[in-house]
């Protein structure tokens, strides 16, 4: 019988681009779509990781695991050196119900399925700390410069206000609000937005900043909106979260569409979700109105809808 680790995907509520310059960000774990790693022991003396669902990846790694540069390589080198342990003979599967590169935290649940895999595999149970750690320099490989806020909300699973170089705070819910994720279909590197976010900020430092302080109020209201159940009133921000990421050129033609569209159609607020460009936009609505804007999300080219409790 084979074990099994597995981590959620996230989603950003508000505060994407700006948590990279020490603003504060809202995440909640998306605890229904997840990825499994399975391992079970080998005779042969092999080590294989088989990762179908992320492009096709087979991969039978060599014992000195001297890629640094591949993701999967580096959690599982990061894992074993921590232990102070040799490659062991084991064969990892990994599953995941998490589209690629679509915003919903793929690759931080990858390493972090994995690198409890890794640990479970040689007789540990890696403490959260130490795994956010090494998911967070793995992330470094996605994204260039991450803010932590992926690996943390992955690692931890549970709501978070994040800060970074602040302790992590668990987000208070007063009233559980509803919110549906809709698919562009359109890949986007997370790493090309948050570089391009980069170059804005360099050649012009005091806009972008104006930018990221009025995120910032956003952010440190609706967590004020979310902490008394003021939910229509948080679905007005994350609108307005949505215009000033397009500000940062985050945004595409298809987020826009659907984020309208959902507003048309009643949502009580709507935006981008994570790095933009394409991947995931999400909508506030309230439980009668899930399946109408759904449905109208579908029908405006969504390729996948779903909605998710947050309480
Ligand atoms: C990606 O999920 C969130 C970004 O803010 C990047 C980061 O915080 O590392 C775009």
């Amino acid at each position: 019988m084979p074990e099994k680790t597995s981590a959620p995907g996230k989603i950003i509520l508000l505060g994407e681009h700006a948590v990279v310059y020490g603003i504060p960000a809202v995440a909640v774990p998306l605890s229904t779509l997840r990825v499994t790693v399975s391992w079970q022991k080998l005779e042969s003396g092999d080590f294989q990781i088989i990762a179908r669902d992320l492009k096709n990846q087979d991969i039978t790694l060599t014992p000195n695991l001297d890629n640094e540069q591949n993701p999967l390589t580096r959690i599982v080198s990061s894992v074993l050196a921590y232990y102070n342990q040799k490659l062991p003979s084991v064969r990892f599967e990994i599953t995941s119900d998490l589209p690629i590169a679509s915003g919903l935290g793929s690759g931080a649940a990858v390493s972090t399925a994995l690198g409890r895999a890794v640990a479970n595999s040689i007789g540990e149970d890696i403490p959260n700390a130490i795994l956010n750690e090494m998911v967070y320099n793995v992330e470094k490989i996605h994204h260039g410069t991450p803010s932590g806020i992926d690996n943390t909300v992955i690692v931890y699973e549970q709501s978070i206000k994040y800060k970074k170089d602040e302790p992590i705070e668990s987000l208070r819910v007063h009233t559980p609000f509803t919110v549906l994720v809709a698919d562009t279909g359109v890949t986007a590197l997370t790493h090309q937005a948050v570089g391009d976010v980069r170059k804005l900020y360099q050649a012009n430092q005091q806009r972008i900043q104006s930018i990221f302080n009025e995120i910032d109020s956003i952010v440190v209201t609706a967590i004020d909106y979310i902490g008394r159940g003021q939910i229509k009133e948080l679905g007005k921000l994350m609108y307005q979260n949505h215009k000033l990421l397009q500000k940062l050129t985050v945004s595409s033609p298809k987020l826009d569409h659907l984020v309208e569209v959902a507003l048309s159609e009643g949502a009580l607020g709507a935006k981008l979700s994570g790095g933009g460009r394409g991947g995931n936009m999400i909508a506030l609505v309230e439980e009668d109105m899930i399946d109408t804007v759904g449905n109208a999300l579908s029908s405006a080219g969504a390729t996948r809808v779903f909605h998710t409790d947050i309480k």
